[in-house]
């Protein structure tokens, strides 16, 4: 396996960034996870677009122009021959001796790229549904911005493996679903509405969720863009999380309550055809 490091590809084990870049120390940088599917990126477009957004809203620039970057990523997947998998690339405000405020301008930026194959649900996962658990929503309130500080999420993620469950929905203040740790959450309602909370700085623009949104259009699925509680959530006909690496997974628990009689729904089960058909 190779890693590309600002400029460099190395063999994957011997791969670093310096123990002062800022993303170590402040987790002062941002990420995105880009879909492999016959060796070429899923939705390439709107992952470059959500990246220069991140960046702009740090005040950060891109570490190279688009076209190059095209380029790199390109190189990542094929020396490391994956076909079906995932590339993951990060860029942090560069290295530097410690210090709060942004380094001088003089200061590079640290671009990081990784590529590997796998990392899909499994098919049991695929066929039988999986369970969330409910959590308090304790991020900040940026989570617009692609930020590879993670914490909040990882301490969520880790609850819901202890409980046997695959992904942890956060839960704003008031009551309302925001999303899970690294997918997007959704419901569809009893007269066959899919549900899933509008953008702003509450939640991450995810790319699947906006083919989601699309894909459900042409098929002519009503769509409701609004906020929903955990209450609904449980009382739902169906329920799923979208992400780069889920597609569209079908949920059939929410903390103790089994999602209508416990088995994915036909519209999540439409969606993950669909899904499948938009990316092969
Ligand atoms: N996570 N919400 C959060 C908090 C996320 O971290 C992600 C992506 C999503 C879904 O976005 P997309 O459809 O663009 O993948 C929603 C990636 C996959 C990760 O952190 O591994």
């Amino acid at each position: 396996r190779v890693a590309y490091v600002n400029g460099r590809y190395l063999p994957h084990a011997e791969a670093g960034v310096h123990v002062e870049d800022r993303g170590l120390q402040f987790a002062d940088g941002v990420y995105e996870v880009i879909a492999i599917e016959g060796g070429r990126p899923i939705d390439l477009g709107g992952h470059m677009t959500r990246l220069e957004r991140s960046l702009r809203e740090l005040r950060m620039t891109m570490p190279m122009p688009p076209r190059a970057m095209r380029l790199v990523m390109r190189e990542v997947v094929r020396r490391n021959a994956v076909r079906i998998g995932i590339l993951y690339l990060q860029v942090t405000r560069g290295t530097y001796r410690r210090d709060h405020p942004f380094p001088p301008a003089t200061v590079a930026p640290t671009l990081v790229m990784t590529a590997r194959s796998g990392v899909r649900p499994t098919s049991a996962m695929v066929e039988n549904g999986i369970g969330v658990v409910t959590v308090p929503d304790q991020r900040w309130a940026r989570r617009d911005i692609k930020s590879v500080s993670l914490l909040p999420n990882v301490m969520a993620k880790q609850q819901a493996k202890d409980a046997g469950a695959y992904e942890a929905w956060q839960v704003d203040r008031d009551g309302f679903v925001t999303e899970g740790t690294s997918t997007n959450a959704w419901i569809v309602t009893k007269d066959g509405t899919l549900v899933t909370r509008p953008l702003n700085h509450d939640i991450l623009a995810g790319i699947t969720r906006d083919s989601v949104l699309t894909l459900a259009a042409q098929a002519g699925l009503t769509v409701e863009q609004r906020p929903f509680t955990v209450e609904e959530a449980k009382a739902a006909r169906e329920a799923f999380i979208s992400s780069t690496t889920a597609a569209a997974l079908p949920v059939v628990r929410i903390d103790d309550a089994s999602i209508a009689n416990g088995a994915p729904g036909s519209i999540t089960r439409q969606l993950w055809d669909l899904y499948e058909a938009h990316i092969a």
